[in-house]
């Protein structure tokens, strides 16, 4: 465990997350900023209360991880100068949140680093986001497993999400993809700056395994999603009103509990651009 002389890290769960005290993320030195980075190494998902934070406050605190990503086919804000800025809203007309467990981008060819979520309106109780560490689902494995999974491709794209027929987020200001995107990614990615191995396959995007029968891919992908769905890979965090949170976007994997799709929920959204898998 690092020590940190300018936050306060408490660890949420065992496997990864923990509450950053003591900062406010549009007024960051940068002795405090790198011990924020640190801290998303050691804890991948990081959350933060009473974050009363501008846009531009916002898209500067992602920058100083590298340049943001302007999704392809969401772009909200794009009309008030802020085309970088993914909105999720939902309520009881337009009832959607990503309820499947998943890594963002995974359809392009460089998938981000990471995201920074800053939540607008929560409901008074659900709606909170879980993640999940894919370097403990990838050390739970047996060694078997794991050099059964080294050498092997996963094809990701966007059949099941951006692409599909009934694909409707016009409200949250977003567009059909016209065209599939897809990307090749290794099912195991080793971490660039941890130098971790973690999984690297999820169900909202991954569609099969390179050099397997469908049936073959089809079983192992299965295995795999049931897998990391693991109560022990996790932790959780109940949203309030300016809470943000910043998770590492290559050894994680998030999804929303669907139990109050009734209630007003608006979360804004920067990512963060990352590297080629390897
Ligand atoms: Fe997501």
């Amino acid at each position: 465990m690092t020590t940190y002389q300018h936050i306060a890290v408490q660890p949420v769960a065992g496997a990864l997350g923990a509450e950053i005290q003591n900062v406010h993320l549009g007024r960051l030195d940068d002795a405090t900023f790198d011990e924020i980075h640190q801290a998303l190494l050691e804890h991948q998902v990081l959350f933060f209360r009473e974050q009363d934070i501008t846009r531009d406050q916002h898209k500067a605190f992602g920058r100083r991880f590298g340049a943001l990503h302007i999704h392809p086919f969401l772009q909200p804000l794009k009309d008030e100068g802020h085309p970088e800025f993914v909105v999720l809203e939902s309520d009881a007309k337009h009832p959607f949140v990503a309820e499947a467990w998943h890594s963002d981008v995974t359809f392009q060819a460089e998938p981000p680093l990471g995201s920074v979520l800053h939540c607008v309106a929560a409901p008074e109780h659900g709606g909170d986001t879980m993640w999940a560490s894919m370097y403990a689902a990838y050390e739970a494995l047996s060694d078997t497993m794991q050099r059964l999974l080294a050498g092997l491709t996963a094809i990701h794209d966007t059949t099941r999400t951006f692409s599909r027929d009934n694909y409707k987020t016009e409200h949250i200001g977003g567009k059909r993809a016209e065209q599939v995107v897809s990307a090749e990614h290794p099912i195991v990615r080793t971490h660039p700056e941890t130098g971790r191995k973690a999984l690297f396959v999820n169900s909202a995007f991954t569609e099969s395994i390179k050099g397997m029968k469908t049936a073959e891919s089809a079983a192992l992908l299965s295995f795999l999603y049931r897998h990391i769905e693991s109560p022990d890979f996790t932790c959780r965090f109940r949203w309030k009103p300016n809470s943000m949170a910043m998770w590492d976007n290559r050894c994680t994997q998030h999804r929303v509990v669907a139990d109050n799709l009734a209630a007003y929920r608006r979360m804004e959204r920067v990512t963060v651009m990352g590297d080629r898998p390897f």
